[in-house]
Parts: structure tokens; sequence; C-alpha cells
């Protein structure tokens, strides 16, 4: 057994009682670099190997980084994955058992009533509600003028995705107020690490934390927001055609009966939830590594200022920004928000000269396997031209899923593309994003893979330089 990060790397067979007794000394220090982020925890070996199988307090995990076995794991294995516990008992209290959170026939079920809203043609549509939220944020940041100083980006952006969210799926209806939701969402995500931390340590569901009271009330006010947005609906009297309205008119497949309030809102919650924070990370990321690249930067600009129409009134304009989406899929690979794939395996399932057996935890660790020395040439470096035609057709699919693969890609990957898209063709040309610090913050999993300490940078309006 070698000693390799946090957890230990083992081979098949039992381990020594010196060494179970070891993990037990260690589980102090080992949780507390989980909670600081559950990435610094993970073995060395994920950025270096196909295959990484660790043992923790007799609980084995195999983390898989090789193209070949995500592929065979999450597309030829995927029925015999489900949730991981851990997982659930941290996302469960806010989502319920909604797209995200549920498995088998509930979740198919989920899946299909959705999938009308994010059809390529659907999202195109969708444009013009993208280009008026990022107009109303350029406004809102030129109004504030010069008095504007330095703040952090993420709720910024954070504010334009919600405002996407909120009028493609629920048409702009509802009164879910961006800030105390946001708020509770950050609230609520801060205590998830201990959840997983605890779950992953196999401690009691019931075991005391920082942070649970309030993440419980967090939860409570978010699902009551959401079905407050429902109820609202219901009083109108008419479904509507956004997402709502597809989940309002769905019908179970077996029982033929309509979903009940509860699932309405694991979905609606789930939607706005896993819609914009992703989106305005992303988005956070992608400003601070232009205004680390001039020259990457410049070539964006001479793009967008290459369209020959606004993105408001072009529903192609995303098309046409053919590098722009080259820097975002690069920003994705080296900071994907969403940075863990989980699962529990229900069957066993042989991955090279590997079995993961049935009941055991399988990972795929996306930000590793972006970063891995067998599958990028520099790794750590930054270059969009990674993601040029003639490059990304000679790597391998599963070498990079910033929206996962198989059964469960993510739904909104589409979305997500445009929204970026169009949110930066119309706020580059705009401003110049300056970095409060010279050091790139620290990037810390929170479920999703948030800046340390936030991103502070000077929105400076460019008719002022
Ligand atoms: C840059 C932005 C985004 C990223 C990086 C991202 C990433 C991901 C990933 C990796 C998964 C798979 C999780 C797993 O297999 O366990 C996922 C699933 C999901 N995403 Fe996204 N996402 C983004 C934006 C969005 C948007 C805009 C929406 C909807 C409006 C959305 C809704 C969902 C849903 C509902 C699922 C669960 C799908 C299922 O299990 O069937 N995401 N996302």
């Amino acid at each position: 057994m070698t000693s390799v990060g946090t957890f230990r790397v083992c081979e098949p067979g039992g381990i020594p009682f010196r060494e179970a007794f070891a993990e037990a000394i260690a589980l102090p220090s080992v949780l507390a670099t989980m909670l600081r982020s559950l990435i610094e925890a993970w073995p060395d070996d994920v950025y270096s190997q196909p295959l990484v199988t660790t043992r923790f307090l007799g609980s084995r995990t195999t983390y898989v980084c090789d193209p070949r076995h995500i592929h065979s794991l999450l597309v030829d294995h995927a029925g015999a994955l489900e949730r991981e516990s851990f997982m659930l008992r941290a996302l469960g209290p806010a989502l319920g058992s909604g797209i995200l959170t549920a498995d088998g026939s509930h979740w198919r079920g989920q899946r299909r009533t959705s999938a009308p809203m994010f059809r390529p043609d659907r999202v195109r549509g969708f444009v013009p509600v993208i280009a008026q939220a990022a107009q109303d944020t350029r406004e809102r940041w030129l109004r504030e003028g010069s008095a504007f100083g330095e703040r952090d980006i993420l709720p910024e952006m954070m504010r334009t995705t919600f405002d996407v969210i909120v009028a493609t799926m629920v048409s702009g209806d509802s009164q879910l107020k961006v800030e105390p939701f946001g708020r509770a969402i950050d609230t609520y995500l801060g205590q998830t690490t201990w959840k997983i931390a605890l779950g992953m340590l196999n401690a009691p569901d019931w075991t005391p934390h920082p942070g649970a009271r309030a993440g419980a009330a967090a939860a409570r006010y978010l699902r009551s927001e959401v079905a407050r947005t429902v109820a609202r609906r219901r009083e109108r009297g008419e479904p509507g055609t956004d997402l709502l309205g597809l989940l309002l008119q769905a019908q179970d497949p077996e029982t033929g009966q309509a979903l009940s309030d509860e699932s309405l809102v694991d979905n609606l919650l789930t939607f706005v939830a896993a819609g914009h924070e992703t989106t305005a990370l992303a988005l956070t990321w992608t400003l601070r590594m232009l205004a680390e690249h001039p020259q990457i930067e410049q070539r964006v600009l001479a793009e967008i200022s290459g369209l020959d129409q606004d993105p408001a009134v072009d529903p192609d304009a995303a098309d046409r920004l053919a590098y722009t989406r080259q820097v975002v899929l690069e920003v994705l690979r080296l900071y994907p928000p969403a940075p863990l794939i989980v699962r529990r395996a229900t069957a066993d399932i042989r991955l090279g000269d590997r079995i993961v057996r049935a009941g055991e935890s399988v990972h795929v660790p996306i930000y590793a396997v972006h970063r891995h020395e067998l599958l990028w040439n520099r790794p750590q470096m930054f270059d969009p031209d990674r993601f040029a035609p003639g490059a990304a057709a000679s790597r391998d699919r599963y070498a990079f899923l910033p929206f996962g693969a198989g059964p469960r890609v993510c739904i909104g990957m589409g979305l997500a593309l445009t929204e970026c898209l169009v949110i930066l063709a119309t706020l580059l040309p705009a401003f110049r994003f300056v970095p409060a610090k010279a050091e790139m913050p620290p990037s810390q999993f929170r479920v999703t893979l948030r800046p340390k300490g936030g991103m502070p940078m000077k929105i400076v309006p460019r008719h002022a330089l």
C-alpha cells in the first residue's frame, strides 16, 4: 500500500490492523482536508494513473480517469449505477427527489418531461432573453459608472444567469428574488461539504455539524419560494409553455397521474439552482482567465466585433463565435464548475484490471481528468487552441467532460454554452475586467468549483480607458 494524497491507494485484499489504526489516528486531518476542499483529499495518482482505488475506514472507492473506462462506466454500465448516498445526504434536503437526485423510472420520467425545453431550436429561441439579461447587467454597471470600484464578479454573474433561468424556465413571471435566493444557495452549499465529508467517513446521518441549522433553514426558504411560484402559476389557470408548464402537464407513464406538488418543487428548484450557479462560475473563471491573457482577449474581442448583428436580434450569434467558444471550453477544462461525478455501483463492474463491487463508490474526478498527464500536453497551461477543430477531433471525447456523459449528461449543456457566449459578447466589448489581486484565487470544492474568497475585480468601462 502506498500513501499518496490524503486517502491511501490500495491493492485488493485486506489491510493490516496497524494501518487501520493509522487511519483512525489520521481521521481529524482527513476531515480537515475534505472540508477545505474535497479535491485536495484525492490521491495524487488521479493526475497520472488511469484507475486508482483507495480504501479508507473499510470503504473502497475507485477513481476512473482513463477515457475508455469513463465511457465504459457512464455509458455501457449506466444501468448498474445509482446516486451515492452521501451526495443524496448533501443535496436531498433541498432538491428532494428531482431530476438530479432521482434514479430509475422516477428519473427517466422527469428527464423525458423536461427534455423539450433544452432542444437546440428552443435554446436558439432563448437568445434574445439571454441578451436582454446581459444588457441589463451592462446598463446597471454603466449607471454605477465611476463610483463603481472593485467587486466580486461571481455574485454579479449569478445575478445575470439567475435572470436568464427565471426568464426561460418560468417565463419571468416569478417573483423569485435573486439576492435572498443566492444567499440561501450559498448558505446551503456551504454546509454540504460537512454532509459530504461525514457521509464519506460513514458518520450517521444525525451527526451534528456546523451550519446544519442554517442549511436546513436555507433549504426551507428555497423550497417555499419555489412552491409559491408554482402556486402563482396554478392561480393563473393555464400551465404555460415553459419548463413549469411542461412539468405541470406531465403525467406519470405508469399511473397517468400528474406530478405531485412536492415533485414540482424538487424539479423547479433543481433547474434554478443547477442552471444558474454553474453557468455563473463558468463566466466568472472566463473573465478572470481573459484578464490574465490579454492576447487571447484581443482575439475574442476581434471576433465579437466581427458579428454583423447584435446577439439580441441574431439567434445564430453564438454559432459565429467559434474562437470565443474555444476559450470557454478551455476554461471549463481547467475550472469545471461541476468537478466530480459520484456514483454507487449496484452490480459488479469490470473496468480494465479492476472490479468495482456492487455497493462500492466510483468517482469520475472531472477536475483531475482535465489536468491528467497522460491526456493533455502541459495540462496546467491555458491554451484555447486545444479546442480548435483539428485538435479536438483527435482527442478522446471522454477526456473532456465538463457536462458529464452518458444518459445523465447535463440536460442544460446547450443552454449553458449559448448563455456564456451571448453574455460574453455583450459585456466584453463594454468593459475591461481588472483582477483586484495578482494571484489567481485557488479553487475550492463546494459541490461546485468556486474561487476561494470570491473573484474580486474592477469593472472598467472601455470608453473611460
Ligand atoms: C457551465 C454550466 C454547467 C455545467 C458545467 C454543468 C455540469 C453538469 C454535470 C457535470 C452534470 C452531470 C452530473 C452527474 O452526472 O452526476 C449535470 C447535470 C445536470 N445539469 Fe448541468 N451544468 C451546467 C449548466 C446547466 C444548466 C444551464 C442547466 C439547466 C437549466 C443544468 C441542469 C442540469 C440538470 C437538471 C442535470 C441532471 C441531469 C440528469 O441527471 O438527468 N445544468 N450538469
